[in-house]
C-alpha cells in the first residue's frame, strides 16, 4: 500500500515543480505547491513493470498493443460508464499537444477559437501560437462556484467561432460540470457548427458526490461534434512519461487529426509511457481511491485553516482535481503585492491567478497532491504571507 504521508525529496531530480522554481520565480528555496503534478509515488505495479523493462534493457520503437487498448477502454467504461471503441483511439504525448493538433485540424490561421476564462494557461498559448484568435466567454462566480453564462456563450459562438476548448473538470476552478450544463454546451455548439475539444485530463480525480461525465458519452448524436482528451498523467502522477490518448468517434474527424500527426512525424509513443499507462489503468484503482480520499482531507484541512486564520481569503471548494483556487481579493492587495507576499515573505510557490486570463486576477492556485506535512507547512507559509 502506498504511503501518501511519506515525504520524498524531489530536488535535483529535474522536477519542473521543485527544480524549476529558480527560472519560474527567481528562488529555488520555496515550498513548491504550484505545477499540477503529485508528490506521491504512483501505484507500485507501475514501478514494477518499468523496473522489469529497465532490466530487459532494450528500448526500441514500441507498439501500442491490444492489451494497452483494452486497459484503456476497460478503465473508461468502469470509471466513467463510457463504452469507447478501440478504433476511436489516437495517441499523443500529452493533452497540450493534442489541443494544438485539434486547433490545426479543425481551424485555419485567423479563425476564432473559444475558451472560458479563467482557464489553464496553455489554452491561450496554443490558440495564439497557432495564429488563431482567442474568443473568451468568461465564467461567472455564482454562489461561490463557476458557472457558464450561456447568453454570453451563445453570443460568442454566433460570432463565427470554429472550435471550443472545454476544460472538464475545470482547472483552476475545480468545477465538475453537470449533465445539464454539458448538454446545453453541446446543443449550442451544434447549433453553430462548432467542434468541441473536451480536455478531460482531470476526469479521474473527482470528489463525491460529484461525478465526472465525459461529454461525448452523453449521446451518440454528439459523435460528430466532440473529441475528447484523456490521460493517466494527472490521475497516477505519470506526467513525465508523456502518454495520453484522444477519443474521436467520427472517422472524418479522426482522419483530420491523423493527418496532422503525420505532418508532425508522430508515430510511436515512449516505451515507458505505454507500459506505465497500461499498468496504472489495470492495477491502479485502489491506489486512486486512497489518493482521492487523502487529497480530499488535504482540501478540507486547507478550507478549515483558511476559514479560521485567514478569513479574508475565500476557498473555492473544488468538486474535482487536486487544485485549490483561492480568492485573495478581499485582502485589498493587487496581483503584484500578492506575488511578493507569497514568494518573498511566505516562501511559497503557487500559481498566480492572472496567468489564467480574465477573472483570474486576485486569485492563487494551490496544489495539494502532496503529503499532509507539506500542506501544513504551506498553510503556515500562507499565514506568514498575509500577516501584516
Ligand atoms: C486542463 C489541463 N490540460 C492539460 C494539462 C497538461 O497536459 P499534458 O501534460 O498532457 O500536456 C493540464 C496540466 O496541468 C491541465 O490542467
Amino acid at each position: 500500500m502506498n504511503n501518501l504521508d511519506q515525504s520524498i525529496d524531489r530536488k535535483n531530480t529535474l522536477s519542473l515543480k521543485w527544480d524549476g522554481m529558480k527560472p519560474g520565480f527567481g528562488d529555488d528555496e520555496l515550498l513548491a505547491m504550484w505545477v499540477a503534478d503529485m508528490d506521491f509515488r504512483p501505484p507500485e505495479k507501475v514501478i514494477e513493470v518499468m523496473r522489469e523493462r529497465v532490466e530487459h534493457g532494450i528500448f526500441g520503437y514500441t507498439l501500442i498493443g491490444d492489451s494497452t487498448i483494452e486497459a484503456i477502454t476497460d478503465w473508461v467504461r468502469k470509471q466513467h460508464n463510457w463504452e469507447i471503441k478501440p478504433e476511436w483511439l489516437l495517441f499523443s504525448p500529452g493533452v497540450v499537444p493534442s489541443i494544438g493538433m485539434a486547433i490545426q485540424a479543425f481551424t485555419e490561421v485567423g479563425d476564432k477559437v473559444l475558451l472560458q476564462s479563467p482557464v489553464y494557461t496553455p489554452f491561450f498559448n496554443m490558440i495564439e501560437s497557432n495564429m488563431r484568435e482567442v474568443v473568451n466567454s468568461p465564467l461567472k462566480i455564482v454562489n461561490g462556484r463557476y458557472e457558464i453564462d450561456f447568453v454570453d456563450f451563445e453570443e460568442k459562438l454566433k460570432s463565427g467561432v470554429k472550435l471550443f476548448l472545454l476544460c472538464s473538470p475545470h482547472n483552476p476552478g475545480g468545477r465538475v460540470w453537470t449533465k445539464e450544463e454539458l448538454v446545453k454546451i453541446v446543443e449550442l455548439c451544434q447549433k453553430y457548427e462548432v467542434v468541441i475539444a473536451s480536455d478531460e485530463i482531470h476526469a479521474d480525480i473527482v470528489h463525491a458526490p460529484h461525478q465526472h461525465i465525459p461529454l461525448a458519452s452523453i449521446d451518440q448524436a454528439y459523435d460528430d461534434t466532440v473529441i475528447t482528451f484523456m490521460a493517466p498523467s494527472k490521475t497516477f502522477n505519470l506526467a513525465g512519461l508523456q502518454a495520453s490518448f484522444m477519443v474521436i468517434p467520427n472517422p472524418e474527424m479522426r482522419k483530420k487529426m491523423t493527418a496532422i500527426q503525420k505532418l508532425q512525424g508522430f508515430s510511436q509513443m515512449n516505451t515507458f509511457g505505454v507500459i506505465a499507462m497500461e499498468a496504472a489503468y489495470r492495477y491502479g484503482e485502489d491506489w486512486l481511491k486512497d489518493g482521492i480520499s487523502y487529497i480530499k482531507e488535504n482540501i478540507d484541512l486547507v478550507q478549515k485553516e483558511i476559514a479560521e486564520h485567514l478569513p479574508e481569503l475565500e476557498v473555492m471548494a473544488p468538486e474535482g482535481t487536486y487544485l485549490i483556487w483561492i480568492d485573495c481579493r478581499k485582502t485589498g492587495l493587487n496581483d503584484q503585492e500578492i506575488r511578493e507576499r507569497l514568494l518573498k515573505k511566505g516562501k511559497l510557490a503557487v500559481n498566480f491567478g492572472q496567468s489564467y486570463g480574465d477573472g483570474g486576477e486576485g486569485f492563487i492556485r494551490l496544489n495539494v497532491a502532496c503529503p499532509r506535512s507539506i500542506v501544513e507547512e504551506g498553510l503556515e507559509r500562507l499565514k506568514v504571507s498575509f500577516k501584516n
